[in-house]
C-alpha cells in the first residue's frame, strides 16, 4: 500500500514533520535499553517451518519481531499506513530521536503508544496520539526481521548386509547399487545374467528387511504389484531407497 504521504501529497508529509519537529533540534532522548526488546517468537517455532532461503550451513526464517521503546519527542519519524491496517515507520528524518537512538528502523509497524494498542488505529488517529503523549513515549513496534540457524547436519545411514559387510552411505542411495558395491552377491547364478539392471521388470533383487524398513522409500507401485504374494518384509533392491538404517538379508 502507498504510504499515506504518498497517496495524499506533501501536505501531509510536512504536517508529520511539524508536529514531530523533525527539523527542530532535540534533546538526548531518554530510551529504554536494548535489553528490553522482546521477541515473540520461540527457538522450537523454527525447527517446525520451512525457510525461505538455505545455504550450505545455515537455514533462513522470516520472523515478526514486537520491540518496547521509549523516545523523546520530536521523535523525527515519518509515519505511512501499513498493510493490511495500523501505522508504519517510513523514513527518519536527522536529528530526530528515533534516528538517533537507533531504536526504530524503517518499515516497523506500531503496534502501542503508551499502552494503548494502534495495531489497526488509521493514521489520524496515531498522530493525535502522538501530539497528546508526554515528552517521554512509550512505543512497542513490530519489526520483520530474518534469522539464521545452523544447519541440521544428519548422520549418514548404516546399512547392514546380514552375514556380510556394514557402513555407512549417502542419504538417498539405491539399496541394490549399494549391495552390489559392497560385493555381497545381490543375484545367484544365472540371475547375475538375466536380471533387468534395475528396470523393475525380473523380480530378482527381492530383499528380506530385517529391520529398518520404515527407514527405506515407500513401496512403489512395482513393488506393490510384484510383492503381493511375498512376505511383508520383502522390498524389491532397485526400488527401495535408503533414508535411515538399514539391515536386510538376501534370501
Ligand atoms: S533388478 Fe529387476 S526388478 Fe529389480
Amino acid at each position: 500500500m502507498a504510504s499515506l504521504r504518498a497517496a495524499l501529497g506533501s501536505s501531509v508529509a510536512l504536517c508529520l514533520l511539524s508536529v514531530t519537529g523533525a527539523w527542530m533540534p532535540v534533546p538526548r532522548p531518554a530510551v529504554m535499553p536494548m535489553a528490553a526488546a522482546r521477541s515473540s517468537h520461540r527457538a522450537s517455532d523454527i525447527r517446525a517451518e520451512t525457510p525461505f532461503r538455505t545455504d550450505d550451513q545455515f537455514d533462513y526464517f522470516r520472523r515478526k519481531k514486537s520491540v518496547s521503546v521509549t523516545l523523546s519527542k520530536p521523535l523525527g519519524a515519518v509515519l505511512g499506513e501499513a498493510a493490511p491496517a495500523g501505522v508504519k515507520i517510513e523514513e527518519m528524518q536527522e536529528g530526530g530521536s528515533a534516528a538517533e537512538s537507533g531504536l526504530l528502523k524503517k518499515g516497523d509497524r506500531l503496534i502501542e503508544i503508551l499502552d494503548a494498542d494502534v495495531s489497526t488505529s488509521d493514521f489520524d488517529s496515531v498522530m493525535s496520539m502522538l501530539i497528546d503523549a508526554p515528552e517521554e513515549v512509550a512505543l512497542k513496534i513490530e519489526r520483520n526481521v530474518i534469522i539464521k540457524k545452523p544447519k541440521e547436519v544428519k548422520p549418514d545411514p548404516v546399512l547392514t548386509i546380514k552375514g556380510g559387510p556394514s557402513g555407512d552411505v549417502a542419504m538417498g542411495s539405491s539399496l541394490r547399487l549399494t549391495i552390489q558395491s559392497s560385493g555381497v552377491d545381490l543375484y545367484k547364478g544365472m540371475n547375475k545374467l538375466t536380471n533387468c539392471g534395475g528396470a523393475g521388470q525380473c523380480s530378482l533383487c527381492m530383499v528380506d528387511v530385517v529391520e529398518g524398513s520404515e527407514n527405506l522409500s515407500p513401496l512403489t507401485a512395482v513393488e506393490q504389484k510384484r510383492l503381493a504374494k511375498k512376505p511383508p518384509t520383502y522390498r524389491m533392491a532397485c526400488q527401495a531407497l535408503i533414508e535411515g538404517d538399514v539391515t536386510v538379508e538376501i534370501p
